[in-house]
Order: structure tokens, then sequence, then C-alpha cells
């Protein structure tokens, strides 16, 4: 059964949001992931910032922003920009204050702990952006692109980037994994799919044109990949198994699955491919 379908509503597990989801060890994988050298996060990141100029003293906000990869992007390119940082977890969102604390002090960037869907009642404060790296796809879209207009000065941009995977384009390292686990627990399910039909649709009606659309490319090597599914394999868990079988044999079961993944991952790396957006507020 797919779990996710092309519907208007499309459904997806919340991963995040499990009482089981391991925050401590994955924070902690996380921040030392998102620090690797060409880890893919902070490629993502770089393309979606690279196609979304802004004035050198913008005010932008980093939702669901994790540990900080794109907020120290901003903060290199735009030494005067203002960021705020949102996540939904307290255990991320201390490894970002740590991060970031000089510009804490300088009240550069701030942080705050929520559920991104709800930004629009988060701050009453207009910004000239917000970015969403590597997150849409965990958020429900109408309620978020509703929050984010609310928050928006007139003709700010909105920027975030979607798998190519994600978008129906079945490529590359995250479809690899994706079929992989079918393979191994003899299941058809995804964990999520957004038609390009309803995400239009759904920036239309919060008042949004796409200003632009880029594909790219990403390329990580095979020790990054090694140095990711051990991150990985705590998310996973939450994705292609059973309901009703214990924690414990999930991450086991996904521990051995990513071990075999890896030996069929070339010596060479792999590529993976997304979608950067950019989004007008009218
Ligand atoms: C794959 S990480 C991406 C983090 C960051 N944007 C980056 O590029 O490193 C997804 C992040 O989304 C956060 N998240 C998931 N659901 C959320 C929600 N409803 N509200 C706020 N943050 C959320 C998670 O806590 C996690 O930090």
């Amino acid at each position: 059964m797919y779990i996710s379908t092309f519907s208007n509503m499309p459904r997806f597990q919340r991963i995040y949001w499990s009482e089981k989801f391991d925050w401590k060890e994955y924070s902690r994988l996380y921040d030392r992931y998102a620090k690797s050298s060409g880890n893919f996060y902070v490629q993502s990141a770089s393309a979606l910032i690279g196609s979304a100029p802004l004035k050198r003293d913008a005010k932008a906000i980093d939702l669901a922003c994790g540990t900080g990869v794109l907020t120290s992007l901003l903060v290199e390119k735009y030494p005067k920009m203002g960021i705020l940082g949102v996540d939904l977890s307290k255990e991320m969102l201390a490894l970002y204050r740590r991060n970031f604390t000089g510009q804490i002090k300088t009240s550069q960037v701030k942080a705050m702990q929520g559920n991104a869907e709800k930004i629009g009642r988060m701050t009453k404060e207009k910004h000239d952006a917000v970015f969403i790296n590597c997150a849409l796809w965990d958020l429900e879209i109408e309620k978020t692109f509703s929050g984010i207009a609310k928050v928006l000065n007139k003709g700010g941009l909105l920027a975030f980037n979607l798998p190519s995977l994600v978008l129906g384009r079945e490529k590359g390292f995250v479809s690899f994994i994706e079929s992989f686990f079918r393979q191994e627990l003899n299941s058809t399910a995804v964990y999520r799919r957004i038609s390009m039909d309803y995400a239009k649709r759904a920036l239309e009606k919060y008042g949004f044109w796409i200003e632009s659309m880029k594909e790219y490319e990403l390329r990580l090597s095979r020790q990054n990949i090694g140095l990711f599914f051990e991150l990985l394999r705590y998310r996973w868990p939450f994705v292609f198994f059973p309901r009703g079988m214990q924690y414990e044999k999930k991450l086991e079961l996904c521990k051995r699955i990513f071990d075999e993944c890896y030996k069929h991952v070339p010596a060479g790396g792999m590529k993976d491919y997304g979608f950067s957006f950019v989004l007008r507020k009218k």
C-alpha cells in the first residue's frame, strides 16, 4: 500500500513526533554530519541560497533550522542579516544555539522552539525571506504556506527545496535507499510524494507566485554516505516498518538494511537531485 498519494492532501508519517524518536542521539549525529565536508544538507542549502538573492541587511527566517546548516551559510554571505531559527526539537535547537553563541549575543541570530506550521502565530515581526532547507516534506504544505504568508513583507521571498523524488522523479540517492528498503521489507511504501500541481495550487492560494524553479544536482562521496547512514538509521524506523513492530527491532533491522545498502554504493559515490523553488509574496 502506498502511504502517501498524489491526492489533494497527501498523508505522510510524522516521523519527528513519535515519543520513541531518539532526539538525543539523532541531534548529536545530525550536527556531526551537518559539519562533514560535502554533506547533503550543506550542498542543498548552498543551492537554495544561491537561487534567492537578498539585500545585505535583510531579515530572514530559517524554518525547521536543525542545528543551523543554512544559517551558517547565510551568516557567512550576509554578515548584517538578522536571522530567526525555528525548530520543533529542543535538542536540535540546543545545538543551534551553541553553534551561534556569538551571533546570539549580538542579537544577529535568534532561536525559537515551535511548530513551523504555526509560524504565523510565533512572531509579529515581518521578514524579507523565509528559507526551508530539506524540511518542507516533513510539513503540512497548506498550513505552512498560510503561516509564512503572515510573517513575510509584501514582495518577500519564500525559498525551499524538495528532492526530485518527492516530486515524482524516481532517481538519485534517496530513491536508491527507498528501493532498497522496499525490496528488503517486501513493501510498497514511500515516505512522501507531492505533486507539482498540488504545490502550485497551494502556493497560489496563499498569495505566492513562482519566481524561479531550478533543478540542482548533489554529489555525495562514499565516505560521506557512510556517515549519513549512521544518522538516517534513527529516522527510517518511522517510515517503512509495520506499526506494530517493536522500536528496538526496527532500529536493528534498519541498521542491517543500511549496512547492506552501503555495500552497493559505488566507490565514486552517488548523485542526488532536487528542485529549489523561490516564491514571491504578492
Ligand atoms: C532534515 S532536517 C533539516 C534541518 C535544517 N533545515 C538543515 O538544513 O540542516 C529536518 C528538521 O526539521 C525539523 N522539523 C520537523 N518537523 C518540524 C515542524 N513541524 N516544525 C519545526 N521543525 C520541524 C526537525 O526537527 C529537523 O531539525
